[in-house]
């Protein structure tokens, strides 16, 4: 067992210094030095020593307010107790599958989630990771059509593999890995002109997230998924909707394509439905698509995917949703956190260009990425507070914390980010420049 899991669970200032100091010397030389660097600089350097609730506490006991969740992994907060009790008994039988006999969990998981899908989607497939749900729709996409197209969004985000990468849009985290899959037409989200355009006969699938985050959390509106779809049924394409981050109750219903009336081919869900605790992803699909799988019954298949210990988590985190009413309560903080955000875009406009998103899922815009970092890098040293700017667009401020937060909480992410404004439209550019230039020269002296 390491070391550290043995260390009391409060460490002294001098042996969290230390523990600290010899993290961040295996990152810089297991992963990159730049990573540890960058850590340093937005005061961001702290280990993540246990969690709970909405908080993740350093090894001093010095509580994070976690506002972000891993792109809304902690919609039940952190280690939900009916999560962790949940995984705890399927741990006390066994941990993962051999795979060769059943797994109740898994197809209660897939039942579950069939009700709960906009068309009542019946078939499914259980995976670990978004990447992997995205994966397996791209193969399903290709094997029902029998046609070679994919459509993407400018921005869209569906996974870090070559496959998801070549229908992402971000030039940022494509750049490198040529040749990507062919062919693949990437389109402006939210321009129906420009999708009837690209979609044709060889369009085996169109790919797009509800709530775009990586735009800063842009949302497309009901008459574009509804054009979006007619469109596909004229050209006998499939649509999909990657749900990974704004499924599960995210912007206020269980789906965010509930918002549209819009019924896809194909559905992904993740994050949330990890409840926190283990990681599990699902891809929830048609009938049409069914009668192309059943040629393939392996289509896809993990090692992981659909383990016991991931299927407790997610089914115990469906129970907590429901039971918890959590979900309309996702929709009420989300109005009092746009209605706060409004209120911040009003007070700092030569900060803040503006704000957008759908219910918990939400992202300030600032008007340089310099102000965008020093307000994080303030959120964390002075309010300690988990509000990153994003690394692909640092000018975006994103958030999308836990559904179990109270007013208090959204009142305290709204606070927390007024004064920061302040300070930083106090200290301006000039001030962020010398700031920045300041903790090089600290960091580069080694103190
Ligand atoms: C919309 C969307 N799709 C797919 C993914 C990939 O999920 P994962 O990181 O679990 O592979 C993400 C992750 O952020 C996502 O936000």
């Amino acid at each position: 067992m390491p070391e550290w899991l043995n260390l009391d669970p409060t460490l002294t200032e001098e042996r969290n210094q230390e523990l600290t100091r010899d993290v961040l010397g295996r990152l810089e030389r297991h992963v990159h030095p730049m990573l540890a660097r960058n850590l340093r600089l937005l005061n961001e350097e702290f280990i993540e020593w246990r969690s709970e609730g909405c908080f993740v506490y350093d090894p001093l006991g010095q509580p994070y307010f976690d506002a972000v969740g891993a792109g809304g992994v902690f919609a039940l907060g952190h280690s939900h107790p009916e999560v962790v009790q949940a995984v705890r008994r399927q741990l006390d039988r066994g941990g993962l599958s051999v795979r060769t006999g059943l797994v109740p969990g898994q197809l209660e998981l897939l039942e579950r989630l069939s009700r709960l899908v906009p068309g009542r989607l019946p078939y499914g497939y259980v995976g670990s990771t978004g990447t992997e749900a995205m994966e397996a729709a791209l193969k399903l996409a290709r094997l029902t059509t029998g046609r070679p197209g994919l459509v993407g969004m400018q921005m869209g985000y569906h996974g870090m593999s070559v496959g998801t990468l070549s229908i992402s849009g971000i030039s940022y985290w494509r750049e490198g890995f040529a040749p990507l899959l062919e062919p693949v037409k990437l389109v402006p989200f939210g321009d129906l002109q420009a999708a009837r355009a690209a979609i044709d006969s060889t369009t085996a699938a169109v790919f797009l997230e509800p709530v775009q985050w990586a735009s800063a959390c842009s949302v497309a509106s009901p008459e574009y998924l509804q054009g979006l779809r007619r469109i596909c049924d004229e050209a006998g394409a499939l649509l999909i909707l990657d749900e990974i981050q704004c499924g599960l109750g995210r912007t206020g219903r269980w789906f965010a394509a509930e918002h549209s009336g819009v019924v896809p081919d194909m559905i992904s869900v993740g994050k949330t439905l990890s409840g926190g605790v283990m990681p599990v992803s699902a891809l929830m699909f048609s009938q049409r698509v069914q009668e192309a799988a059943l040629s393939r019954p392996l289509f896809n298949n993990s090692t992981y995917g659909g383990n016991p210990l991931a299927c407790a988590a997610a089914l115990a985190t469906l129970d907590v949703l429901e039971h918890e009413n959590l979900i309309p309560r996702a929709a009420a903080l989300g109005e009092r956190l746009e209605a706060g955000l409004e209120t911040l875009r009003a007070a700092f406009p030569s900060l803040v260009s503006g704000q957008q998103g759908q219910g918990l899922m939400r992202c300030v815009l600032t008007r340089d990425p310099r102000y965008g970092l020093m307000i994080s890098t303030l959120l964390m040293k002075k309010h300690r507070m988990i509000l990153p700017s994003m690394s692909h667009a640092p000018h975006v401020l994103r958030m999308s914390p836990p559904f179990i937060c109270t007013e208090a909480d959204i009142d305290r992410i709204l606070e927390a980010l007024r004064e920061s404004c302040s300070e930083v439209r106090s200290l301006g550019l000039p001030g962020i420049d010398r700031y920045i230039r300041e903790i090089g020269q600290k960091l580069a002296e080694g103190s």
